[in-house]
Order: structure tokens, then sequence, then C-alpha cells
């Protein structure tokens, strides 16, 4: 099979350029098609093949300073998955043959940030592919595409604890999706319905394109979280991001390595948009102190086993009292006092 089968009109001078740095030509990626990817978080699917008997392994280099990965070839087709970071990746996968590499392909792939300025839109030549668009029949030989009953099981947040089942291989079995996105998962903090692959409970598969979430986020978000739409909605003020409905600004809808499945730690998060805050200077500004007040590295004296971070005082998402705060107060001495019992 030669790459130029794949070959979408819009990317086809990429693809050339991509496949002529090959040399050989014995690597055929199946998907993606070629540069210019556009990804919204941290996760590629790659497929390719390799003529039988051509490689025994493929070496892959992806991210600043990683160590090169080796996969073993065990067939014509091999299939991975590799994190991005933020901005313009450069993944290098190279066929080796007795060790020696036979043939190279680089992949450049942009993952769009919302948190960083820099990274918000694409450069040029960049363009969102749909895998799902195609009929994909080179991938159906050996995985069912058509979504089944399980990717759309219902999921409640009021009474998942109770229903969770945990069991990997029950999912494993019985989620179409896992097999190709089982990365997707595989993080300390997975969100609910992630976590027992419910996809379709937030992706259509009758929208177009398909698999498209509903926009803002708050729209998707709120079906579930009922509780919160209505504690929030009902006060007074608002933060910024949740007011515009994107939740997703701040959490994964799948997974991440923080509470919450934030996309960076709470103090980060905030600093990321407010970074003048972080010195805590904010907080007692009248007091002749230079030193500002405490954001983090300390215990929350309120909400104990936790940390003290932005959150301690402000709410992320909706509060009555001024500037967000997390208790509910009207002026600064009566927020103080919910620490410092003594003032
Ligand atoms: C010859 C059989 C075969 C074909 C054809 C095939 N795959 Fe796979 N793929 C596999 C197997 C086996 C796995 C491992 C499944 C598992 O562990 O559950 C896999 C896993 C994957 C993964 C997950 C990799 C990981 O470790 O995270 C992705 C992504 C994937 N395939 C994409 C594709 C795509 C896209 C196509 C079509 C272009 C395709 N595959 C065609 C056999 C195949
Ligand atoms: C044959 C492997 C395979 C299976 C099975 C599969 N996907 Fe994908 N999917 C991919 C690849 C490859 C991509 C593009 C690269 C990536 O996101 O890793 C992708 C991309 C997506 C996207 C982004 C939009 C797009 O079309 O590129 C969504 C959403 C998605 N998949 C949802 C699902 C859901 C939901 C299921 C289960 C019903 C599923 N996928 C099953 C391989 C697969
Ligand atoms: C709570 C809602 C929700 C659930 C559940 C969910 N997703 Fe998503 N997913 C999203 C949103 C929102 C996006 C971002 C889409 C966008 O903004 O274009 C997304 C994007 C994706 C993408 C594209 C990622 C990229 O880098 O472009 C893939 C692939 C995907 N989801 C697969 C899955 C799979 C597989 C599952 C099941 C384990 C799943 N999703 C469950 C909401 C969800
Ligand atoms: C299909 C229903 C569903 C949708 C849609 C949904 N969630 Fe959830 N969410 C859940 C469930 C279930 C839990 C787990 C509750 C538990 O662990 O007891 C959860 C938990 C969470 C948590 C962690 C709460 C905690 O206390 O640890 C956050 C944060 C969250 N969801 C955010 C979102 C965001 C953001 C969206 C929209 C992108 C969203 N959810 C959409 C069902 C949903
Ligand atoms: C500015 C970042 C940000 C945005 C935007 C955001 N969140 Fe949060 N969210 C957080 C942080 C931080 C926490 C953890 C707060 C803490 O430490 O108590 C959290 C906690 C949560 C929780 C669990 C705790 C609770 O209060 O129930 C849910 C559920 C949740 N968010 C859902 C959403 C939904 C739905 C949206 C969109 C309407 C959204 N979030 C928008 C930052 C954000
Ligand atoms: C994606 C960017 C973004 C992130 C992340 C973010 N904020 Fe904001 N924040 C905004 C915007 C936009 C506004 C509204 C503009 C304004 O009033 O200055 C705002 C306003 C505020 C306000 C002022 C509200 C008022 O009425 O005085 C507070 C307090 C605040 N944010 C706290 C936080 C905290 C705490 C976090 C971390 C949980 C956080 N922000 C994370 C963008 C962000
Ligand atoms: C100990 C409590 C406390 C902590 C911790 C704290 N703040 Fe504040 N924050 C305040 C108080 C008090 C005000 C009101 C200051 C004023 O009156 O101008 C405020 C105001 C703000 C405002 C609105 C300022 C404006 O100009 O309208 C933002 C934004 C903000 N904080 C962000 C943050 C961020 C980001 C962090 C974490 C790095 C943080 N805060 C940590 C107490 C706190
Ligand atoms: C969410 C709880 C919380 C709130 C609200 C809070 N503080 Fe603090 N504050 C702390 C913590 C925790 C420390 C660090 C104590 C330590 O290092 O042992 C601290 C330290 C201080 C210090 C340094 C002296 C000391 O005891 O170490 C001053 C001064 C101070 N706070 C003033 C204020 C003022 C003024 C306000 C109201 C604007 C305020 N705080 C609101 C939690 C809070």
């Amino acid at each position: 099979m030669s790459i130029r089968n794949f070959c979408l009109a819009a990317v086809c001078s990429l693809i050339f350029a991509a496949s002529a740095e090959g040399g050989e030509g014995i690597i055929s990626l199946q998907y993606p098609p070629g540069d210019g990817t556009i990804m919204e978080y941290g996760l590629l699917g790659i497929s390719l093949s390799v003529p039988e008997g051509s490689a025994d392994e493929i070496m892959l280099k992806a991210g600043k300073g990683n160590e090169a990965e080796r996969i073993p070839v065990e067939g014509e087709f091999v299939c991975f998955t590799v994190s991005l970071e933020p901005g313009i990746n450069n993944i290098e996968i190279t066929a080796l043959k007795e060790k020696g590499a036979v043939d190279r392909v680089v992949l450049t792939v942009f993952r769009r940030s919302e948190l960083i300025s820099r990274y918000r839109v694409p450069p040029q030549n960049f363009k969102k592919v749909y895998f799902h668009a195609g009929e994909r029949t080179e991938c159906t030989r050996c995985h069912a595409l058509k979504p089944g009953v399980f990717d759309r099981k219902p999921i409640s947040p009021a009474t998942f604890s109770a229903e969770k089942f945990d069991s990997g291989t029950v999912i494993a079995a019985t989620s179409t999706c896992y097999s190709c996105h089982k990365a997707l998962a595989a993080y300390p903090y997975v969100h609910g319905p992630a976590s027992v692959w419910s996809c379709l409970s937030c992706h259509d598969p009758e929208s177009e394109p398909v698999y498209s979430v509903r926009k803002p986020d708050s729209a998707v978000c709120y079906g579930c979280h009922v509780e919160q739409k209505n504690r929030w909605l009902s006060m007074k003020y608002h933060h910024g991001p949740v007011t515009s409905g994107r939740c997703t600004i701040c959490h994964s809808p799948h997974a991440s390595e923080n509470p919450f499945n934030l996309f960076k730690p709470t103090w980060q998060l905030c600093v990321n948009c407010h970074p003048e805050k972080g010195t805590g200077k904010h907080v007692i500004a009248e007091s002749s102190s230079s030193e500002g007040h405490p954001t983090r590295n300390r215990k929350d004296p309120v909400r104990t086993g936790r940390d003290l971070t932005c959150a301690s005082c402000h709410n992320p998402h909706a509060s009555d009292s001024p500037h967000l705060w997390a208790f509910r107060v009207q002026d600064a001495i009566q927020l103080c006092r919910k620490c410092h019992y003594d003032k």
C-alpha cells in the first residue's frame, strides 16, 4: 500500500515532503495521513504498516529530550499512541531491521491549547483532520468501528459511586472505543463517564463531523451536573470562563494528572491567567508588609487535609460574595476571620 492512497487533497504536498525524507518508502503511514494535524488534547493514535519482513522494530521519538521508545514489529501493522506537548510536536518514526535504520518518517502535529495564548491559534498549514469522517476499511480488518449500546451507557453523578464497576476486562470487551483510545483514560484522575467508557454520553455519532461535542461545553456538562448548574446559575457572581461556558479550559473531559481532572494543579491553573496574583500581595494590599500573603505550600486551615491554593479563598465557578470569595462574606475583614480566628 502506498502512502499516496491515503493522501487527502489538502495535505498532499506535506505528505510528499514527509515521505521524501523517508527514502526507502518502507513505512506506510495509515493514520494520520501526514503532517499538519491539529489535536486538542495530549494524545495521538498512529497506525502504520510495513511490508512483511522488512523491519523488526519501530523506534519512536516524540517530545523534548524523551528517550526513544522501541516497539517490536509483529506483523504488517503497528499501532501505538504518542503523547503531545502543547504547540508543535515533531514525531520521528524510524523502521529498524537488525538494528539498522531502513526508513524514517517525521510527522509534525500541532496541539492547540486554550491556556497558553501563543498556542491558541494553530499556525498556517495546520488543519483539523477527522479520523471518523472516513470509512477506514484499512482499520476495520482488525478493529470494530461501529459504536454499540455500551458506549452510551447512562451515567449520573448522583448514583455513580454506587453503580461504578471497574472491571478492566469487561470494558476492554464491550467498549468499541477502547482498543484504539485506551491511553485516554490511563491517568491517575479519570472523569466518571470516561472511566466506564461511556464515550457516547458526550460524543454524538449522529453529529457532523461524527462524534463532535456540543458547544459551549456547559451545554454538555450541565446535562449531568444538574446540581452544580442549579447552584452556580443561582449565584450573583460568575467567573469569566464559566460565564462563557468553557469548562474544558480547566477540566479535561477525559482524565488528567490532577484532582478534578484539571489540566494543571489549581494554583498553576489560576496563575496561568492571573500571573500577577501568584505573589499573594493582592490579599493584603493595604498592609505595609512587602511580603504577600501565602497562596500555596501551606495547609488550608478550613478545608482539612487539603493544601492552601487560590481556591481556598476563591470559588473557581461562582459565588454570592464579591471577588468570587469562597465564603459567604461581604468584606475582606470577614474573610480573614474565616481562617484567622484571633483577628
Ligand atoms: C492487523 C490488525 C490491525 C489493523 C489492520 C489495525 N490495527 Fe490498530 N491495533 C491492532 C491491535 C492488535 C492493537 C492492540 C489492541 C489492544 O491492545 O487492545 C491495536 C491498537 C491500536 C491503537 C492503540 C495503540 C495504543 O497502544 O495505544 C490505535 C490508536 C490503533 N490501533 C489505530 C489503528 C488505526 C487508525 C488503524 C487503521 C488505519 C488500525 N489501528 C489498523 C491491530 C490492528
Ligand atoms: C480503529 C481505531 C479507532 C476506534 C475503534 C475508535 N477510534 Fe476514535 N479515533 C481514532 C484515531 C486514530 C483518531 C485520530 C487521532 C487520535 O485522536 O488519536 C480518532 C479520533 C477520534 C475523535 C476526534 C475526532 C476525529 O474524528 O478525529 C473522537 C471524538 C473519537 N475518536 C471518538 C471515538 C469514539 C467515541 C469511539 C468509540 C465509539 C472511537 N473513537 C473508536 C481511532 C479509533
Ligand atoms: C464529558 C464529556 C466527554 C466524555 C464522556 C468523553 N469525551 Fe472525548 N471529548 C470531549 C470534549 C469536550 C472534547 C473536545 C472536543 C472539541 O472541543 O473539539 C473531546 C475530544 C475527544 C477527542 C479528540 C482529542 C483531540 O486531541 O483532538 C477524542 C479522541 C475523544 N474525545 C475520545 C473520547 C473517548 C474514546 C471517550 C470515552 C472514553 C470520550 N472521548 C469521552 C468530551 C467528552
Ligand atoms: C454523562 C454524564 C456526565 C457528563 C456529561 C459530565 N460529567 Fe462530570 N461527572 C460525571 C460523573 C458520573 C462523575 C463522578 C462522580 C463521582 O465520582 O461520584 C463526574 C465527576 C466530575 C468531576 C469531579 C468531581 C469531584 O468531586 O471529584 C468534575 C470536575 C467533572 N465531572 C466535570 C465535568 C465537566 C467539565 C463536564 C463537561 C465537559 C462534565 N463533567 C460532564 C458525569 C458526567
Ligand atoms: C477557571 C477554571 C475552571 C473552569 C472554567 C471550570 N472549573 Fe470546575 N473546578 C475548577 C477547580 C480549580 C476545581 C477544584 C476546586 C477546589 O479545589 O475546591 C473545580 C471543581 C469542579 C467540580 C467538583 C467540585 C464541585 O464544586 O462540585 C465540578 C463538578 C466542576 N468543577 C465542574 C465544572 C463545570 C461543569 C464547569 C463549566 C460550567 C467548570 N467546572 C468550569 C476549575 C474550573
Ligand atoms: C482561562 C483563563 C482563566 C483561568 C484559568 C482563571 N481565570 Fe479567573 N478570570 C478570568 C477572566 C477572563 C476573568 C474576568 C475578567 C476580569 O474580571 O478581570 C477572571 C476573573 C477572576 C476573578 C475576579 C472576579 C471579580 O469579580 O472580581 C477572580 C477572583 C478570579 N478570576 C479567580 C481565579 C481563580 C481562583 C482561578 C483558578 C481556580 C482562576 N481565576 C483561573 C480568566 C481566568
Ligand atoms: C487568603 C485568601 C486569598 C488567596 C489565597 C487568594 N486570594 Fe485572590 N483575593 C483575595 C482578596 C481578599 C481579594 C480582594 C482584594 C481587593 O480588595 O482588591 C482578592 C481578589 C482577587 C482577584 C480580583 C482582583 C481584582 O483586581 O478585581 C483575583 C483575580 C484574584 N484574587 C486571584 C487570585 C489568584 C489567582 C490566587 C492564587 C494565586 C488568589 N487570588 C489567592 C484573597 C485571596
Ligand atoms: C483560607 C484561609 C485564609 C484566609 C481567608 C486568610 N488567610 Fe491569612 N493565612 C492563611 C495561612 C494558611 C497562612 C500561613 C500560616 C502559616 O504559615 O503557618 C496565613 C498567613 C497570614 C499572615 C502572615 C502571618 C502569619 O500568621 O503567618 C498574615 C499577615 C495574614 N495571613 C493575613 C490575612 C489577612 C489580612 C486576610 C484577609 C484579607 C487573610 N489572612 C485571610 C490562611 C488564610
